[in-house]
């Protein structure tokens, strides 16, 4: 704590807009839980059942539907304690059971209206064993769409699911619910499989949230509603416009996605080298809800109470990256990236990948409106891409390592780790185009030295074995997008043919596990073609939504050329 506090005394250009970076304890005191439900975000109740550990999963008890009002249910509970003052963990899962519902309760059996058995992209792909392997994932959105039921809207106050009136998507397994950055690779897959209603609906869906919260939270759980996730949206939206031409749809939209870039841009800034950059934060207090137990856990390294909210912020920062959790996002003593959940450092770290988003979404909002005919607001948002490419440039751009490395503002440099999100500038095109050519020379050799290629099953997502998911030997379908798209678009031949190989190593690990499991995962393993990944907080889970729509999209851009025999794998002739 003493290296923030330090920073903030010696660093005056380091501001932090209403962000916890401080030890005042009068300002910790203020912050206000995740959400102001009694019962599924702070208070005795929810303690009490989840340092119980009655479930594997914390997340099982806060998806649970109440079966009578919170007011009425915290009554009962005061009651059952004041009659049984222990209560053992059996008492306490009979309680839960009889006033409690299953979770998933808040759903109604749906499946997609606009649903297609034979999209025209399997016609794009030549390999007969990825277009049956295609087949079976536009298939698959079938089992992940859900509805929320009309009676939820009602009596809100019953559940913890965020109501939002068109059916979704969601990922799979644990993850009933939306979450937000995964939605682009699911939009992108849907749009692929045709499915452009869906997929209007969950846009549609976005829109009144960022108009309900300001901006749009984790996922659709109220638990989540202090905390965002890369900002996604208008991306989103830009891939359905150029999809189905609705330009219409995109100068309706354009203002709400203004609305939340200013959120990002308002709320989510520190100043950095004279440039205004964005950090993932938090600003609620306390244990994440959905996490409880693992969270009070790790707090207990920390003796002091505002220690221990300092740790809760990171945590929360941490999930708000979408990289939870990754020694990407610790700090230790020497500024370098060992340790353990106890050195999270997310807030003072400044992330290439949400800067380049950023950029991305204000050049979009900028042609958005173009499109609406309004050449101020376009000035103005083309001006701040500009701003953000410099900055991204300029503070976060390594000439020597040849990539762009997230920077450390208590060590004030920039941190040499790998991550795939260092060469993110490339998906959206966030850097100086008439250095294309020298960037992409200084890239290749950057992938040859950190020796990407030599991972049979995928780019790894760090190059550290911690146990934590966003770790070594883990690899995710996001990312793996991220870096082909990047390469294609950095548009040199030796970058395409990268492109490329990854596409087909991606696409033959999926189709290998999918083969042998039956299953899409959630994350696999860099080590091994077609192996799955562990490690982190919660068990391996299937389905999966962005996974799917990753493979989709890769099928749709290289379906002439790839091959489930692996015959054209450059990389393993090396
Ligand atoms: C953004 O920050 C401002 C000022 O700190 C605050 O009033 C506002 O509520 C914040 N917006 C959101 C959506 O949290
Ligand atoms: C700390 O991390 C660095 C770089 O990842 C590594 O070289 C070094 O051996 C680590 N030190 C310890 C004590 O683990
Ligand atoms: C441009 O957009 C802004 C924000 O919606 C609006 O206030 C302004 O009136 C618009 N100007 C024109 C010329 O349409
Ligand atoms: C690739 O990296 C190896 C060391 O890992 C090095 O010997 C070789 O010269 C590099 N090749 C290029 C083209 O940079």
């Amino acid at each position: 704590m003493i290296g923030i506090l330090s920073l903030l005394l010696i660093l005056p250009c380091v501001f932090v807009n209403g962000y916890l970076i401080t030890n005042d304890v009068e300002y910790i005191s203020k912050l206000p839980p995740p959400c102001s439900s009694e019962i599924y975000c702070h208070g005795r109740l929810l303690e009490t059942i989840q340092l119980a550990h009655i479930y594997a999963d914390s997340k099982t008890f806060v998806d649970m539907k109440l079966k009578q009002s919170p007011a009425k249910t915290l009554e009962i509970f005061d009651e059952f304690l004041s009659k049984n003052p222990d209560p053992s963990t059996e008492d306490l899962k009979k309680w839960v059971e009889s006033n409690f519902e299953e979770p998933g309760s808040e759903f109604e059996n749906w499946k997609p209206d606009d649903f297609t058995k034979n999209p025209a992209v399997l016609d794009k792909i030549s390999d007969k064993s990825f277009r049956s392997f295609a087949y079976d994932l536009n298939g698959i959105w079938n089992d992940l769409g859900r509805k929320i039921k009309k009676e939820v809207h009602e009596n809100e106050e019953l559940y913890s699911i965020i109501y939002v009136e068109n059916p979704m998507i969601v990922p799979g397994g644990r993850f009933r619910e939306f979450y937000y950055w995964d939605s682009y690779w699911v939009l992108r897959g849907l749009l692929l499989s045709e499915m452009t209603h869906t997929a209007k609906g969950m846009l549609e869906n976005f829109f009144s949230i960022v108009l309900r919260f300001g901006f749009i939270p984790n996922g659709g759980r109220i638990y989540y509603s202090m905390r965002s996730q890369p900002p996604l949206l208008t991306p989103m939206v830009k891939t359905y416009v150029d999809h189905t031409k609705d330009f219409e749809f995109a100068v309706k939209a354009v203002d709400v996605l203004a609305l939340e870039f200013d959120y990002w841009m308002s709320n989510h800034t520190v100043m950095v080298k004279g440039h205004k950059m964005a950090v993932y934060g938090d600003k609620s207090s306390g244990p994440r809800p959905e996490s409880y137990r693992e969270d009070i856990e790790t707090a207990n390294g920390f003796t002091t109470d505002e220690d221990k909210e300092e740790h809760y912020s990171e945590l929360k920062a941490a999930a708000e990256s979408g990289m939870d959790f990754s020694s990407r996002w610790f700090v230790d003593a020497e500024g370098g990236n060992n340790g353990t959940l106890a050195n999270l450092k997310t807030r003072s770290i400044v992330p290439v990948e949400l800067n380049a988003i950023l950029h991305w979404n204000a050049k979009i909002i900028a042609e958005f409106y173009g499109y609406a005919g309004n050449i101020t607001k376009q000035t103005e948002y083309l001006e701040i891409a500009k701003q953000i490419l410099d900055a991204v440039n300029e503070v976060l751009w390594d000439e020597e390592t040849g990539a762009w490395l997230d920077y450390d503002l208590i060590n004030q440099k920039n941190r040499p780790f790998f991550v795939p999100t260092n060469l993110a500038p490339l998906w959206m095109r966030c850097y100086d185009v008439t250095k294309r050519e020298h960037i992409a020379s200084k890239v290749m050799k950057y992938i040859n030295n950190t020796r990407l290629d030599d991972y049979p099953g995928g780019v790894p997502t760090t190059l550290v074995k911690s146990g934590e998911q966003w770790d070594w030997p883990n690899v995710w379908a996001p990312l793996q997008h991220m870096l082909i798209v990047g390469l294609d678009n950095l548009g040199t031949k030796e970058s395409k043919e990268k492109a490329q190989d990854w596409a087909q190593r991606w696409v033959l690990s999926n189709y290998l596990a999918y083969k042998e499991s039956g299953h899409m995962f959630e994350k696999y393993m860099a080590t091994e073609l077609g192996g799955h990944g562990g490690g982190g907080e919660y068990e391996v889970q299937t389905g999966f939504g962005w996974t799917n729509g990753v493979i989709l999209d890769l099928l749709d851009h290289y379906g002439n050329v790839l091959s489930s025999s692996g015959s054209n794998l450059n990389y393993l002739k090396h």
